[in-house]
């Protein structure tokens, strides 16, 4: 079938790449999808109830770390794409404990990496038009001042455990495209925001405190910014970068939609009071905003120029972040039984530690 691809999804159970799976089964009906998931405490089969395994989708449990596994996995199903999403994800996670940041996001690169590498560089490979794409973050670029756009050329400057890890595996993929001519992609994002988010992250963190009357952590004084962008959008704009990128050529991601975290915090208290009334003293959910101490190096400002994605592969975002934030609350508020099943789960002690402070 001349569209068919065999797709290696890792990270599928995870917030970001639930939602990819879920459009590539929809929208991308000839594309089969194997999902390479270790699920961790982040990973939840909840996220994919609905799409089952068959012709067009496989699960596979395992640690993209696990070379024979990895290595089995391209020759059983033919691999001739794979979209990386598998990391540890959580800035704060990785202040307290690296380890498993630099063991996942950047020998877990690797180990895909020369998996790729070694079946589709052979001499024999009759692969057709691989494609590898690294998805990362735009936190390997550091922190803004107040002016200024994070481009593709601009030099990275990772200042988390989190950021930096990414950044090496950024670096690595690179490496093996000038090295090797292996045919990697790589996608910069901005913070993504939607349905599946893990509620250890700031907008549904948010969501389940202020709906439960408990204290909303804003970290510092509140005025660090994110450019937001809904989920949706993003992995639209991977699809693009699959089917127009162009092989070595890294592509910014972002929503221009910039926000100091108060301001966001409070468009979510604002729109639970609309949709679910106020607290049971009367007072508005934006009264529970408790300024906590700030994170460990805490970058400033993030913001993304999208124009090279925008101007080559003709992607913008589709939604805005009114809809998009409003969206997302009616998903929350829609499901929250997915939202309990975590928190009163394993995760339950490291989350009620989180705002302890
Ligand atoms: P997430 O933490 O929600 O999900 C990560 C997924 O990876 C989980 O399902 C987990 O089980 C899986 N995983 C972790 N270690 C693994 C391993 N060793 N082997 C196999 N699977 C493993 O993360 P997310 O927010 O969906 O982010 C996905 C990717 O997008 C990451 O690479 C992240 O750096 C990048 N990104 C995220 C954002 C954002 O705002 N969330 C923005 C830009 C880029
Ligand atoms: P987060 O969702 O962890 O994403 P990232 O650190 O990758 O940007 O945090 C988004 C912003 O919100 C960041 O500036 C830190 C801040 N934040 C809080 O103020 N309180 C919180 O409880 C959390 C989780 C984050």
């Amino acid at each position: 079938m001349k569209n068919r691809r065999n797709i290696l999804v890792t990270g599928g159970c995870g917030f970001i790449g639930a939602n990819f799976v879920r459009l590539l089964v929809t929208a991308c009906k000839t594309w089969r999808v194997i999902n390479l998931d270790k699920l961790t405490y982040a990973g939840n089969l909840n996220n994919l109830v609905g799409i089952e395994e068959g012709e067009s989708y496989r699960f596979v449990k395992g640690d993209i770390c696990d070379k024979e596994l990895v290595e089995q996995l391209f020759r059983e199903e033919n691999i001739d794409t794979v979209v990386h999403f598998a990391a540890e994800s959580h800035v704060d996670r990785s202040i307290t404990g690296p380890a498993d940041f630099i063991q996942t996001n950047i020998v877990g690169t690797f180990t895909l990496l020369e998996a790729a590498r070694k079946s589709w560089m052979a001499e024999e490979s009759g692969v057709n038009n691989p494609c590898f794409l690294h998805v990362s973050t735009d936190e390997v670029y550091g922190s803004l001042g107040e002016t200024g756009f994070f481009t593709e050329e601009t030099p990275f400057d990772p200042r988390s455990p989190y950021s930096a890890s990414k950044a090496s595996s950024d670096h690595l993929a690179s490496a093996y495209f000038h090295t090797y001519e292996l045919p990697v992609r790589i996608t910069n994002c901005s913070n993504n925001y939607g349905p599946y988010q893990f509620p250890e992250k700031l907008i549904p963190l948010i969501f389940n405190n202020a709906l439960h009357g408990k204290p909303l952590p804003v970290y510092g004084d509140g005025k660090n910014v994110r450019d937001w962008l809904f989920v949706q959008d993003h992995c639209e704009a991977i699809v693009e970068v699959i089917k127009k990128g162009s092989n070595g050529h890294c592509y910014n991601i972002g929503g221009n939609n910039e926000k100091q975290n108060l301001d966001v915090v409070t468009v979510v208290c604002d729109l639970l009071d609309g949709k679910v009334g106020l607290l049971e003293s009367g007072n508005p959910r934006s009264s529970l905003i408790t300024y906590v101490k700030d994170r460990l190096g805490h970058d400033r400002r993030y913001a993304i120029d999208a124009t090279k994605i925008s101007s080559k592969l003709g992607w913008q975002p589709k939604m805005t972040f009114e809809q998009g934030i409003e969206k997302t609350i009616d998903w929350y508020l829609a499901n929250q039984s997915w939202v309990e099943d975590i928190v009163n789960g394993a995760y339950q002690n490291y989350y009620e530690n989180m705002y302890k402070d």
